[in-house]
C-alpha cells in the first residue's frame, strides 16, 4: 500500500495565533520515521502564516475549498493560482457541508477538481451518504453516482468517503461498514477508471478519534484518515498520526 495521508479538515476555527500555535505543535510532534503524509487545511486567512511555519517540516498545507476558475469577476471566492502562489498543495473539495450550504453539486465540484490539478495542486474529492440514503439501502447507488459526476477523467487525485451521519456525530462508520464500501469503491473507480482506479487513495472521514484511528487504518485499502474535529487537538491529531503509521 502507498503512504496512508492524515489531513486535518480545521474547517472555520481558530485565529491566526491559535492555529500557528497549532501547527508549531502538530510539525515538532511528529513520529520520527513515521511513514505518513501529514496535512493540516486551516482556513484561507491563515495559509499564509502557516505557510511559512511549515515550509521546512513534514507537515503539508491544503485549502478547504478553491473555485473553478483562474481568476476574473468572482467575488469572495479565491483561484488555485492564489493557493499554490502560497505554497498551498492540496485542496478539499465537495465536502458534504459545501455541498449542502453552499448548493456545490457533482458537477461544481469536477470542475473544481480539474482546476486544481491544472494549476499543481492534488485535490481531495469528497463524497458520502446521507443517513437518509443509508436507511433505504441507497449507499452504493448514491457513491456510484458521486464519482461518475465528482471525478474528472483522468482523475489523479485523492477520494475521500465520508459518511455524512458520521461527521462531527462521535459516531464513526464500524470497520466492516467501512470496509464493505471501500472495496465497492475500489471497483467502481477500477470500473470507471481502469488501470488507474486502482491506484486512487481512498480516506475514511467522519468522526474519527484518537480511540478509533488504529482500528479504521488497519482496514484493507483505507488510504488514510480526513479528520475534523480531532484535527484541532495535536494530542489527539498526532495519536491518529501515529496509529497510521503503526498500520
Ligand atoms: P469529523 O469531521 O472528524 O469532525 O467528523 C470530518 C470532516 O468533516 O471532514
Amino acid at each position: 500500500m502507498s503512504r496512508q495521508i492524515i489531513v486535518g479538515n480545521w474547517k472555520m476555527n481558530g485565529l491566526t495565533a491559535d492555529s500557528a500555535e497549532r501547527a508549531r505543535t502538530i510539525a515538532a510532534g511528529l513520529p520520527a520515521g513515521s511513514s505518513a503524509e501529514v496535512v493540516i487545511c486551516p482556513p484561507f486567512t491563515q495559509l499564509a502564516a502557516l505557510a511559512s511555519i511549515v515550509k521546512d517540516t513534514r507537515v503539508g498545507l491544503g485549502a478547504q475549498n478553491c473555485h473553478k476558475d483562474e481568476k476574473g469577476a468572482h467575488t469572495g471566492d479565491i483561484s488555485p493560482q492564489m493557493l499554490t502562489d502560497l505554497g498551498v498543495s492540496y485542496v478539499i473539495l465537495g465536502h458534504s457541508e459545501r455541498r449542502q450550504n453552499h448548493g456545490e453539486i457533482d458537477e461544481t465540484v469536477r470542475e473544481k477538481a480539474v482546476a486544481a490539478t491544472k494549476a499543481g495542486l492534488t485535490p481531495i474529492v469528497c463524497i458520502g451518504e446521507t443517513e437518509d440514503q443509508r436507511q433505504s439501502g441507497e449507499t452504493q447507488n448514491t457513491l456510484g453516482w458521486q464519482i461518475k459526476g465528482s471525478l474528472p477523467d483522468g482523475f489523479s487525485g485523492i477520494l475521500a468517503y465520508e459518511p455524512i451521519w458520521a461527521i462531527g456525530t462521535g459516531l464513526a462508520a464500524t470497520p466492516d461498514d467501512i470496509r464493505e464500501t471501500l472495496s465497492f469503491l475500489r471497483a467502481e473507480l477500477i470500473r470507471q477508471f481502469g488501470e488507474t482506479g486502482k491506484s486512487i487513495s481512498i480516506l475514511y472521514g467522519g468522526s474519527v478519534s484518537a480511540d478509533n484511528a488504529a482500528e479504521i487504518l488497519a482496514i484493507q485499502d483505507v488510504g488514510g484518515a480526513l479528520v475534523g474535529g480531532a484535527s484541532l487537538k495535536p494530542d489527539a491529531f498526532l495519536s491518529i498520526v501515529r496509529a497510521a503509521s503503526a498500520g
